[in-house]
């Protein structure tokens, strides 16, 4: 059984979809552990709800952001960790936690990387005039949402978008994309060559794949 730990900062619905993956045995892991950021966010009562160990970190008590990394590492591994997942985290991870969970930090950013990265990738779609977007899980390196790319799903950008109608169409295939990608992972099925990951008996067309809204 692979063994979670989930990083989030806020409403924590990606966490909720892969606690309901584990719940249904569609998902053979456990989280072991949830971290956040903030006393206030709605991931802790998740966590709660589900018996799930739970912990908020402090990064002003840190010394430095590599400080507040090193003591995220540290209670993941205490928890024998395998798996770290970033579930809504609205931070970049810095060298102590990347070192400590080499290609095994996921994270799930609401846009098709490499367009539209950093914070509010929906928003970005929607004023940058794009006519597809989506989400990506991807594996966790030293850069802003730069690491190889493990799956991703499209959606259109309709011509009404505003932020948060393209960001609840994204939201729904986050859901499905995040559980999946853990899902091969725990079934050794991810190998990571350069920026590539292959993915062992896979389809070529592994996600949705839709057309734009053409219409004048
Ligand atoms: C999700 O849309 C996720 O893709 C995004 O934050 C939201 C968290 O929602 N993450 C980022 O923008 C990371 N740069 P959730 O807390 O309900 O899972």
């Amino acid at each position: 059984m692979l063994k979670l730990g989930v990083l989030a900062s806020g409403r924590g619905s990606n966490f909720q979809a892969i606690i309901d993956e584990i719940e249904k045995k569609k998902l053979q892991a456990s989280v072991e552990l949830l971290i956040t950021d903030n006393p206030d966010a709605y991931a802790i009562e998740r966590a709660k709800k589900h018996n799930i160990r739970h912990l908020y970190i402090n990064p002003k008590e840190s010394a430095s952001r590599d400080d507040f990394f090193k003591k995220i590492a540290d209670e993941l591994k205490s928890k024998g960790v395998e798996l770290v997942i970033l579930a809504g985290f609205m931070r970049v991870v810095k060298k102590p936690l990347i070192d400590a969970f080499p290609n095994r930090i996921m994270n799930i950013h609401p846009a098709l990387l490499p367009a539209f990265p950093g914070l509010h990738g929906q928003k970005q779609a929607v004023d940058y005039g794009a006519k597809i977007s989506g989400c990506t899980v991807h594996f966790v390196d030293e850069g802003m949402d730069t690491g190889p790319v493990i799956i991703q799903a499209a959606v259109p950008v309709l011509p009404d978008d505003t932020e948060d109608t393209l960001s609840e169409r994204i939201l729904s295939f986050e859901h499905k994309i995040f559980p999946e990608a853990i899902r091969l992972f725990s079934e050794g099925r991810l190998e990571v060559k350069g920026r590539k990951v292959l993915i062992k008996d896979y389809p070529a067309i592994s996600s949705n794949i839709v057309n734009p809204p053409y219409r004048a």
